[in-house]
């Protein structure tokens, strides 16, 4: 009998307030997802509906106000911070609209910075071939002053799998790049997430990106809206 597939992530009625001055503004009012291995899902909203917000959650940045979220069938509010830190590095990887790639180190070792907390023997190969993947084999020893934007962004999704995380997360991740070097960056992303068969979750204003997902989650007014 075939079990069906186990999610990667679980995310149940999350909840969370902001405290504004002497107000609480509640920002995500009971938005409940899933993303199972090898699928994408696309957060969409106009500005402000809490998308970046979500991901904060999902990634364990910050805690739901309420509400629960799986990852791998863990739940990581059940961790304290040391080991959180370690979940954190072993389950997600992060792209953000900008790189945050560090000026001094080259591709190479700003793909493996996730790797030094908890070093493995094969993750320098690892890296070679991430970053042969995003078509960067000739780069390996620029710094980012030395690549473009989108170069820089190629890295950035380089580093953020070098860990093998279950669960991509991705805030804008072509948002400063031109027209022809998003489409570029997105095309290596998903051929990427679909090899390593990572559930990816990306919050975006770009529909073309949107469209490419799976699934798309509207939010509007802090909860998920009929797509
Ligand atoms: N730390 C915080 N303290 C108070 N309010 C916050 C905080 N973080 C976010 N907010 C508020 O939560 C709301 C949602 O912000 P969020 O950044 O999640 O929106 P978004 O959908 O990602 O917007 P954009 O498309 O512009 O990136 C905004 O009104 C914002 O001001
Ligand atoms: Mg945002």
């Amino acid at each position: 009998m075939n079990r069906p597939p186990k999610p990667v992530l679980v995310a149940a009625a999350v909840c969370k307030d902001f405290a504004r001055g002497d107000q609480t503004v509640a920002v995500l009012r009971g938005v409940s997802l899933c993303a199972e291995a090898g699928q994408s899902l696309a957060l969409i909203g106009p500005s402000g509906s809490g998308k970046s917000t979500l991901l904060h959650l999902l990634g364990t940045l910050e805690p739901p106000t309420s509400g629960q979220i799986a990852i791998n069938g863990r739940d990581p509010l059940a961790l304290a911070e040391p080991q959180l830190a370690r979940f954190r590095n072993q389950h997600l990887g992060f792209v953000f609209q900008n790189h945050h790639l560090l000026p001094q180190y080259s591709a190479l070792e700003n793909a493996l910075i996730p790797t030094l907390a908890f070093p493995q023997a094969d993750r320098r190969e690892r890296a070679c071939a991430l970053l042969t993947a995003v078509g960067l084999a000739e780069r390996l020893h620029h710094r980012p002053a030395e690549l473009s934007g989108g170069e820089c962004q190629r890295v950035a999704v380089a580093r953020a799998l070098i860990n093998q995380p279950g669960l991509l997360l991705c805030d804008e991740p072509t948002g400063s790049l031109d027209r022809q070097t998003a489409a570029t960056v997105a095309d290596l992303l998903f051929a990427l997430h679909r090899a390593e068969q990572t559930a990816l979750v990306i919050a975006t204003h770009d529909l073309e990106l949107a469209a490419r997902c799976d699934r798309r989650l509207p939010l509007r007014e802090g909860t998920c809206v009929a797509a």
